[in-house]
């Protein structure tokens, strides 16, 4: 059974489409990912869901609740993380978390919350001390405050360096074991990747693929990828004779004419004929070659068969 619903979802500020048609359930207990690039309208769908925005049509529920007539109980049932978080800058990280505790009926204890995002130790500094990591483990806690079943956390990992953002990430399955349903967002194909269960890839305000991460990466039907540097002229066609080689994706730099930088992308299934193909081709024809890497296909390969566009930082 589907704890969230969401059907037939669209709005639009005057002439952007900013959502068109969304549609997806999600299933008690696991973590659920909108991903998609800046402007996909990730956190307009986020908005609607959390009763924040009216959408123009569509429908969402939420454990039996019909958040677009009833906006005011879901409050009670979810927890929001927003996007940016303004803080009380005067505040210490428990008060803050008292204050919020104060807005409910019913909370959890501050050290619980602290608990839950590892900030015990931080429970006395005051709120513009915290590191950006901390900051975003307090808007999580701010956000579970009330207990809720649904957390709704909007790219909680922007602007992190990797060591923070492996921590959140911590903090973030371990609110799955606590049997937390979650639903967020984010521009990282790796962090999807790393949390999800399963994933909707959203572009330009609609779903253009939904499966479980394995599945998606599944679908290419091709596991590995060939990639590397070049500053040969070599046509599509030409790296498509090598052996075994399925697709073919050839990247522009930002340099233009002959003799220009290309990051070529060559997917195959049998990574050890096709490397020894490369290396011949590249003999024979007087390739240089740098910068060669060979990995398991990801979901940013997906995100590229399907848009033919690259989301990567
Ligand atoms: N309040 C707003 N007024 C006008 N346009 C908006 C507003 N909010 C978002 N948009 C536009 O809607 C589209 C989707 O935005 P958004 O939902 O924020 O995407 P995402 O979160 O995936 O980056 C974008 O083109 C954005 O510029
Ligand atoms: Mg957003």
């Amino acid at each position: 059974m589907s704890l969230v619903s969401v059907e037939g979802l669209q709005k639009s500020y005057g002439d952007v489409h900013a959502v068109q048609g969304i549609s997806f359930a999600v299933t008690e207990g696991e973590i659920f990912g909108l991903v998609g690039p800046n402007g996909a309208g990730k956190t307009t769908t986020l908005e609607i869901m959390e009763g924040l925005k009216a959408a123009d049509s569509g429908t969402v529920t939420i454990a039996g609740v019909d958040v677009l007539r009833h906006p005011e109980k879901v409050k009670q049932l979810i927890g929001v993380q927003l996007q940016a978080t303004a803080m009380f800058e005067k505040l210490t990280v428990a008060e803050t978390l008292d204050l919020f505790r104060s807005f409910y009926d019913k909370s959890l204890p501050t050290a619980d919350l602290l608990g839950f995002v590892s900030l015990e130790e931080k429970a006395g500094a005051l709120t513009a001390e915290l590191s950006g990591g901390q900051r975003q483990r307090l808007s999580i806690a701010m956000a579970l405050v009330n207990d809720p079943t649904v957390v709704f956390l909007d790219e909680p990992t922007t602007g992190l360096d990797p060591q923070a953002r492996r921590n959140l990430w911590d903090v973030v399955l371990s609110l799955r074991q606590r049997g937390k349903t979650i639903i967020l967002t984010t521009h990282y194909m790796e962090e999807a990747e790393r949390l999800c269960d399963r994933v909707a890839i959203v572009d330009g305000g609609k779903v253009i693929a939904l499966d479980t991460v394995r599945g998606l990466i599944d679908g290419l039907g091709r596991q590995r990828a060939i990639e590397f540097q070049t500053r040969a002229s070599a046509t599509e066609e030409e790296y498509a004779a090598i052996t075994g080689v399925e697709r073919v994706i050839l990247q522009r730099g930002a340099e233009e004419g002959e003799g220009a930088a290309r990051q070529v992308i060559l997917y195959c299934g049998d990574l050890q004929h096709s490397l020894s193909s490369l290396m011949e081709a590249r003999a024979a024809k007087g390739w240089d070659v740098s910068g060669l890497q060979v990995r398991d296909a990801t979901l940013e390969d997906v995100f590229l068969e399907l848009t033919g566009r690259l989301l990567r930082e």
